[in-house]
């Protein structure tokens, strides 16, 4: 339930932008470095974030002069995105609300929208995919990251199989030192290709960015994301899609 994923978020999010280090810009995560170039071109477009979170991404294309609204359940995270936005001095339209229902956006409102590493909050998958297809207008981009479906099975430490590609839905992780527990969802790569298809997107390109070095890689935080295992099995997919003219 939203409501769960709203508790958690706001009881976590100083800790989270503290540690979790995100920096301004267009980032889909690990690797950190993978194609800045697919959201270049926004100058003047209509940008809207679904879950924007402390904003970084937002500010990123607001500042490569892109029209940013950014919409997010929480309202501590979204505190700390308007602070983001003043620090550097870019106008973004920050809103609270549920990505699963943008009423409060007309039809054919935005030129692209966007989002990193939000889906694994996020239970109907194809209400936030029907909705976005709806304020996009003709020929509109939805450019997104995930944590790769495959690598969120994979237990870091002993590199093995813990849980099954097949049960997707609802899970629960405790936090440590926080009242409420994270609830989140697993979704299969087929269930997110097939859901932006019956929303009316043509899905354009899907990558799975990585290498066989694990030299190459830098450490995530709270121990999920090791070279060792990034260097063997895709941790994140980007996802580039556009709404049938
Ligand atoms: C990892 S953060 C997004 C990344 C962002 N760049 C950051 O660092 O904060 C995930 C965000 O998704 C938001 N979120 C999760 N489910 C949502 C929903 N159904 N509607 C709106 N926002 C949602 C959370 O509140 C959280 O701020």
């Amino acid at each position: 339930m939203t409501r769960e994923v709203k508790q958690w978020w706001e009881a976590t999010a100083e800790y989270f932008q503290a540690e979790s280090d995100v920096t301004v810009g267009v980032h889909w995560n690990w690797p950190n470095d993978f194609d800045p170039q697919i959201l270049a071109d926004v100058e003047s477009c209509d940008v809207l974030e679904l879950g924007c979170g402390g904003g970084q991404l937002g500010i990123g294309l607001a500042k490569r002069g892109a029209n940013v609204t950014g919409i997010d359940l929480s309202a501590e995270q979204l505190a700390h995105a308007r602070t983001l936005a003043a620090e550097h001095d870019v106008d973004v339209a920050f809103c609270q609300g549920d990505i699963t229902d943008l009423r409060m956006f007309e039809d054919e409102r935005f030129d692209v929208a966007c989002n990193a590493w939000v889906f694994q909050w996020v239970d109907d998958l194809a209400a936030v995919f029907e909705e976005t297809n709806r304020v996009l207008r003709p020929d509109g981009r939805f450019v997104f990251s995930m944590p790769h479906p495959y690598y969120e099975i994979v237990d870091a430490d002993s590199q093995v199989v813990t849980e099954s590609y097949f049960d997707t839905g609802r899970y629960v992780i405790e936090s440590e030192g926080v009242a409420v527990d994270q609830v989140m969802y697993r979704h299969k790569v087929s269930e997110v290709y097939n859901d932006l298809v019956d929303a009316g997107f043509d899905v354009e390109r899907l990558h799975e960015p990585g290498t066989d070095d694990s030299d190459a890689y830098e450490e995530g935080p709270w121990g999920t994301r090791t070279p060792e295992l990034m260097s063997k099995v895709p941790n994140v997919l980007v996802v580039e899609a556009r709404k049938q003219g």
